[in-house]
């Protein structure tokens, strides 16, 4: 089976300013000079973007955006196209993220264009899928992640392409800034699931190589035990990715020198 090098991304959401980023980054550069067997990735707030990219610029750190919007141009007041953020540096682009979903009202439909243009623009979609609360107890989450699976990436199931450059995280919404993760068990069953989907709809190539992150209160405490799952490749960390005494010993998880 093809070795998927395991990603720990930072979604700083709408936190900190420019002097703290600045250090936490210089934190993170230390560390990250000595690691060479993970990706690590930060996703700052979009005015930060192009200063983060300067204080990442002699390191193996990532850039991604936190969101984006599907069309190449046009009158959108408020809203960041992809090539805006290729220009801006980002590598990577988190899409469909549960409070887009939830606070922004972001639908499957809308997030299958973003997805889609990703892909076409040449910037990696981390797109993000998880079961709130009621679904959980209600046995509904296999379902829910399904549809949700089924509603993202619509385009290139119907077109019948393959999203060969897709991260997919898993974040159950209750888990997300509750200090309730999801036991490694739990994740490991639904991230099971979601390759076994990948697998069914567009082939083994795909599934034995894409990256599915866990995200929900991920801290130093829990990582290793998520990181030792099978299906686990890495994390999208919300809180925890904001200050170096946290992010710095979750990147280095179980280290070993690569
Ligand atoms: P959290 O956020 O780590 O603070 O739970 C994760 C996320 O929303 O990506």
């Amino acid at each position: 089976m093809e070795k998927r090098i395991p990603i720990i991304a930072g979604n700083w959401k709408m936190h900190l300013n420019l002097a703290s980023a600045k250090e936490l980054i210089d934190e993170i550069k230390k560390t990250v000079m000595h690691t060479r067997d993970r990706e690590v990735l930060v996703a700052p707030p979009f005015v930060y973007l192009i200063s983060v990219r300067e204080f990442i610029a002699d390191s193996a750190i990532y850039l991604s955006a936190q969101n984006m919007h599907w069309d190449e141009k046009g009158a959108y007041t408020g809203e960041i196209s992809a090539s805006m953020l290729i220009e801006a540096g980002c590598t990577h682009v988190i899409l469909g993220h549960s409070e887009r979903r939830h606070l922004f009202g972001e639908t499957d439909d809308f997030i299958d264009l973003k997805v889609k243009m990703a892909h076409q623009s040449g910037i990696k979609p981390i797109l993000c899928i998880g079961e709130d609360l009621s679904q959980r107890e209600n046995g509904e989450t296999f379902e829910v992640i399904k549809s949700q699976l089924e509603g993202s990436l619509k385009s290139f199931i119907e077109q019948r392409t393959t999203p060969y450059d897709l991260i997919i995280a898993y974040e159950p919404v209750w888990a997300i800034g509750t200090g309730q993760t999801a036991t490694p068990d739990q994740a490991q069953e639904v991230h099971c699931f979601i390759r076994q989907w990948i697998g069914d709809t567009f082939g083994r190539e795909l599934s034995g190589k894409i990256r599915i992150l866990y995200g929900g209160s991920v801290k130093p405490a829990n990582i290793s035990e998520l990181m030792a799952q099978p299906d686990i490749d890495g994390v999208l960390v919300g809180g925890a990715s904001l200050n170096a005494e946290q992010f710095i010993p979750i990147i280095n998880y179980d280290k070993k020198e690569g």
